[in-house]
């Protein structure tokens, strides 16, 4: 699946601006998410005339509903609204937060993050009436924790996921505030995005506050590269549907570009090229046996092994010692593995390598199978303006094993050499 890539639209006023940021990055995505509380005051078919220049499918992304907290009969009355509103706009996706608007008798200026365990059954109870009233599944949204209450969020989602049909709005620069902040750690929501069928994504821009001195979501100068790295790990590994760009609000069309072409640089294009081409695109090491043969067990303890190390940027205590991170897809390859998943495990080697989480010097990486007329060869970027090669399969054996190192069923040489 190669996701579509595209921009949050917060009001009427900010649809020319993304028009030609879309226009500028050459884009044209299917998809735009319409930031309800921007346009809610308009009549349905006025929002429609606001969207159509943008020819593509809409998804409504909901902020300030209170939904948790309404009174009944006003719940009542939002619902059956948006239900209107989504009878004529027919969007793709329906997504809404788990906040908190009250303190006692006052309202914070912006929402809060909830007592998770406190609302639990009452949250089920109106995401259920939610999605019974609008007709469709409700997606809700990561919350970016600033306080020990976040530590109960993946649990809570586990919860009402399971209980309610409702479905994770996955936002990587929220998740990584949490886990910056300590209170949730990245790794802790793997079970919950292993099963989805499709995420929508989210991704924005984190930095610290300088008042409080914590992360926090910010109007920065475009995606950082933390949310960068985990939103490229997230669609190598999760079937990601569509990934949203929630630019600042008062960026130009220039800078929202800029911010789209380099998400589209880091996330959706392998080492190799485009994602449609590197052997990998239909997914990371979970679809390494491209033969779709069911992997054996050792395979399946590397691939949990590098899917952690991907999630969590640490070594896992379960990858086996003694070798570098990018030589883990060429360990536990059964004795009867066909030739199409042994290339793919040097190629995905291969791109481990090129990412270089080893820090590693060479160049030029040559890998050769030791027992079969079969080689890659991989050569790193020399500048920015170049792009990683990948070579291969090469119907030879270019090492010798006397010249060479071996690992598992595998030789390999790193030079400074070039291809
Ligand atoms: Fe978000």
């Amino acid at each position: 699946m190669i996701p579509t890539l595209t921009l949050e639209i917060a009001s009427p006023g900010a649809i020319p601006v993304a028009l030609r940021a879309l226009n500028l990055a050459g884009m044209k995505p299917n998809l735009v998410e319409v930031f309800w509380d921007g346009f809610c005051h308009l009549e349905p078919i006025e929002v429609m005339g606001h969207l159509e220049e943008f020819d593509a499918a809409i998804s409504l992304h909901i902020s300030n509903s209170r939904f948790l907290e309404t009174p009944e009969d006003e719940l009542s009355g939002y619902l059956s609204r948006l239900r209107k509103s989504i009878s004529v706009l027919a969007p793709t996706a329906v997504s809404d937060h788990v906040y908190r608007f009250t303190v006692g008798q006052l309202r914070p200026c912006f929402p809060l993050e909830c007592d998770y365990r406190a609302v639990e059954r009452s949250a089920v109870d109106r995401i259920i009436r939610y999605q019974d009233t609008i007709g469709q599944t409700l997606l809700l949204e990561n919350y970016a924790s600033t306080s020990a209450i976040g530590g109960a969020q993946p649990e809570f989602f586990e919860e009402i996921m399971s209980k309610t049909g409702c479905r994770l709005l996955w936002d990587v620069t929220n998740a990584l505030v949490a886990h910056f902040n300590g209170w949730c750690e990245i790794d802790r929501w793997t079970h919950l995005l292993e099963k989805s069928r499709s995420l929508h994504v989210h991704v924005g821009t984190l930095g610290v506050d300088k008042y409080e001195g914590d992360y926090r979501v910010t109007q920065g100068d475009g995606p950082d590269s933390a949310s960068m790295e985990l939103l490229k790990d997230t669609v190598r590994l999760f079937p990601v549907s569509h990934i949203v760009y929630e630019g600042s609000a008062g960026a130009s069309a220039e800078d929202l570009a800029q911010s789209l072409l380099a998400i589209e640089s880091a996330a959706l294009r392998s080492p190799f090229g485009s994602a449609g081409s590197n052997p990998y695109s239909g997914g990371g090491p979970r679809n390494r046996g491209r033969s779709g043969d069911e992997p054996q067990d050792d395979s399946r303890q590397i691939e949990r092994a590098l899917r952690d190390l991907y999630l969590t940027s640490t070594i896992p205590n379960d990858l086996p010692e003694g070798h570098s991170l990018w030589q883990a897809p060429l360990y536990g390859t059964p004795a009867d593995a066909s030739t199409a998943e042994i290339e793919s495990r040097m190629m995905r080697a291969g791109e481990l390598w090129l990412e270089n989480h080893d820090l590693s010097h060479g160049r030029l990486l040559v890998l050769s199978r030791s027992d079969a007329e079969l080689s890659f060869g991989f050569e790193r970027a020399a500048s920015p303006s170049e792009s990683a090669k990948a070579r291969g399969p090469i119907r030879r054996r270019l090492l010798s094993p006397l010249r060479s190192h071996g690992v598992g069923g595998y030789l390999f040489a790193e030079t400074d050499h070039r291809l």
